[in-house]
């Protein structure tokens, strides 16, 4: 969700409300998910450097959009069949958000479309931190209730037993499959702390369009690019056909489709008078 502080630069407005703008096209991109049935999305929208480099009042605002986010989407996020989850440490941030976010991934926890997955003072490599915490606590757990030491769990084998899907196992991503596709907004190359353990193999989209800016239908744009693209993981590619986002309906048949039904806020509609034409906004029927 990268480019909210540019779009609001480039407006002579505040900062903050280009976050507010950032907070609108999420629903946008969240219902063209459902929309297509795509089974996982997860937004980078608050990494742990944000929370730690940002001024305190910009945190304190963006804590505040999350929870009206929470508490204004709800009733869509269950019309939509979407399911509300978050991964970081989210134990650190303030009491009433996480009640907030609580009470909202209990009251979609029914739904069965997609996973909605905010990524909330997310860091990967404290995400490998904890999961590395995880698996020696463990460890030293189960020496406990064997009446052993760790040293002689190690030695009978639990250190050659230790592999990928252990550690796939401990991070905050265990119940996720490894993402497909990973989109950047506002043209940054960098991969900025997320998912690192992840994204081993996901293709990667960068596109120049703001986060504010970006809707369902450039979501439907990044995934028709994937769909046009040949994963090979280090082998020869030749046989390979499971992928889920390629068993999707073809982006394009829905981008068609579903540009009948865009129309312009009344805000994007005077902005269309001017000479930079803005990006439709996506809404439901
Ligand atoms: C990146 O823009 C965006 C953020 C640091 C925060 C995004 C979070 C929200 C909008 C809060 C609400 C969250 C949800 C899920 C509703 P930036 O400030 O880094 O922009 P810049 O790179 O242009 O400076």
């Amino acid at each position: 969700m990268d480019g909210n502080g540019r779009w609001a630069g480039k407006r002579a407005l505040k900062r903050f409300l280009g976050h507010q703008k950032g907070a609108e096209s999420v629903q946008f991109v969240v219902e063209t998910a459902s929309r297509i049935n795509l089974p996982w999305l997860t937004l980078y929208a608050f990494s742990l450097e944000n929370n730690l480099r940002r001024p305190k009042s910009e945190v304190s605002f963006l804590m505040k959009l999350l929870k009206n986010y929470l508490v204004g989407n709800v009733k869509r996020m269950n019309d939509n069949n979407v399911r509300m989850a978050y991964i970081g440490r989210t134990h650190d941030l303030p009491q009433e958000v996480q009640d907030t976010m609580q009470w909202a991934s209990e009251a979609t926890t029914k739904n069965t479309g997609t996973t909605l997955t905010l990524a909330l003072n997310y860091g990967a490599r404290s995400e490998i931190v904890d999961a590395v915490r995880t698996i020696l606590t463990d460890l030293t757990t189960e020496a406990h209730t064997r009446g052993c030491s760790v040293e002689d769990l190690l030695g009978a084998g639990a250190l050659e037993s230790l592999d990928e899907p252990t550690i796939a196992r401990a991070l905050y991503t265990a119940h996720m499959p490894d993402p497909d596709l990973v989109i950047r907004t506002s043209g940054e190359q960098r991969i900025s702390n997320f998912l690192l353990w992840q994204i081993a193999y996901s293709e990667i989209f960068v596109t120049d369009r703001l986060w504010p800016d970006f809707n369902g239908l450039h979501l439907l744009e990044a995934i028709n690019a994937y769909q046009h693209r040949e994963r090979r993981f280090g082998g020869l590619g030749e046989s390979f056909t499971d992928e889920d986002l390629n068993n999707l309906e073809p982006a394009e048949e829905v981008a068609a489709e579903i540009k009948d039904h865009l129309i312009l806020r009344p805000d994007a509609k005077s902005e269309a008078k001017s000479e930079t034409k803005p990006d439709a906004v996506l809404t439901r029927r």
